[in-house]
């Protein structure tokens, strides 16, 4: 039943390292701050925390459009050359943590999560995912077509789209999978159709333009592995206008759920939780249960189909790449028509992956699904709530690449207007 959360892929911020005087920043959109006791200023952006840095206010103001490290140090006119160190040092801090970041490029990330051949046989072994790309790939690519494949692991999805007649496929891989994908399609006999170029896609130019983006960076969080931004940039560099894109759309689901008291407590610092870490070790550890950002565990799909659903799954948004959405935001909200009585103290999330030609994967619990290798997120409401048959529940869903990193959100709370 119980399962470890695992991201796909590790990330580590490497955005520090590229930051020059001249670099244009600005802040991220939606954010909340906070005066901390040392008059420095904390954020806060969905959930996640930034650190403190002193005359915070003056750096979120002078950020609030795009402008260079440089303006915004003059315009702060530091005072003496400890000033100036302090400010710089904030900044870098707030770049480092995603606070700032450059207009219209992804977060900055190097992943080490994906060398070696076990995360890539997890990933194979889910065979609903792995023929949903290629069904999707095989309905997309047209023979003579030019194709990109970014974050091609292994290298199937770019052999996919080779056997479906492209003329070229170029495929991009950060990590050392590089050479194992380059392996691969010699093995296939597709080496003078298939480029391997090692590198974050965001970084490297290709030779010609591209007719189909292949892409599956998809994490337990859809976007986590920072696909939006990653598609946006690739049909925004290497497409001619009409590149299409495989996956099409992914449509994200909503499962409102009572969690039974037992399972709750074996992923969350729930009321019984907290009861039994106090028997166990003699520690009142409440606070957890206190002001947490909003908190999500992950489970298989199959384990999340064996709790009480109180509802059919509802829509919560759906993304049609290139995903329209300029500064990495998504939000959505739906109205569930309650059906089952019960304590709504969860939200699972699924996923319905559109790969193209009709074909799609899912990782919507239910009780047929089995085996996808994705975790579903199980997102906790800011308070659990009773609810009966026709009642009406309010789920929303947030998501950005904000501080430290990508992250989303989903809640419930009753429906106490009309949405
Ligand atoms: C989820 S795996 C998918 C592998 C393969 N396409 C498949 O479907 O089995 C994603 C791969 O993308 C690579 N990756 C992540 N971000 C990347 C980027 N910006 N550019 C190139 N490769 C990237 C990772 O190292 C990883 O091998």
């Amino acid at each position: 039943m119980i399962s470890f959360p695992p991201p796909r892929g590790v990330k580590m911020n490497d955005s520090r390292s590229k930051v020059t005087p001249s670099t244009v920043l600005r802040r991220v959109e939606r954010l909340r701050v906070e005066l901390d006791d040392t008059d420095g200023i904390r954020v806060e952006s969905l959930g996640m925390r930034g650190p403190s840095v002193p005359r915070g206010l003056q750096l979120l103001q002078a950020f609030s459009r795009p402008t260079s490290i440089q303006n915004a140090l003059d315009s702060l006119s530091a005072t003496g050359t400890q000033e100036w160190i302090e400010m710089t040092e904030a900044i870098l801090r707030w770049v480092e943590s995603g606070v700032l970041h450059e207009p219209g490029s992804p977060v900055r990330s190097v992943r080490s999560g994906y060398e070696g051949a076990p995360v890539h046989a997890v990933m194979l072994n889910d065979r609903a995912r792995t023929e949903g790309f290629i069904r999707g790939i095989e309905a997309t690519v047209r023979p003579g077509n030019t194709v990109v494949d970014i974050g091609t692991g292994s290298g199937v999805l770019a052999m996919a789209a080779a056997r479906a007649g492209a003329r070229h496929v170029y495929a991009i891989e950060a990590s050392s999978m590089a050479e194992i994908a380059a392996e691969n399609v010699r093995l296939n006999g597709f080496a003078d159709r298939i480029s391997i170029l090692r590198g974050q896609s965001t970084d490297l130019v290709l030779p010609e333009k591209v007719d189909v983006v292949v892409t599956e960076m998809i994490g337990h969080h859809a976007f986590g592995e920072g696909l939006l931004e990653i598609v946006n940039d690739a049909v925004r560099r290497f497409g001619d206008g009409e590149t299409r894109v495989v996956p099409e759309s992914i449509e994200l689901l909503g499962i409102p759920l009572e969690v039974p008291e037992v399972d709750l407590a074996a992923y969350a610092a729930s009321p019984r939780a907290i009861e039994n870490w106090k028997g166990w070790y003699g520690f009142d550890l409440a606070a957890l249960a206190g002001r947490m950002p909003k908190s999500c565990f992950f489970v298989r799909s199959e384990a999340v189909a064996k709790w009480r659903s109180l509802a059919s799954p509802a829509s919560l948004v759906t993304v049609r790449f290139p995903a329209q959405t300029d500064d990495g935001l998504l939000e959505g909200t739906a109205r569930v028509r309650i059906e089952k009585p019960g304590i709504l103290n969860a939200v699972a999330v699924g996923m319905v992956i559109s790969t193209g030609g009709g074909a799609s994967v899912s990782t919507v619990p239910s009780a047929s699904h089995s085996g996808s290798h994705w975790l579903c997120p199980v997102w906790l409401p800011t308070a659990p709530f009773q609810v009966v048959p026709g009642d009406d529940a309010k789920l929303d869903f947030l998501y950005g690449s904000g501080i430290h990193g990508r992250q989303g959100s989903a809640d419930a709370s009753p429906m106490v207007a009309d949405i």
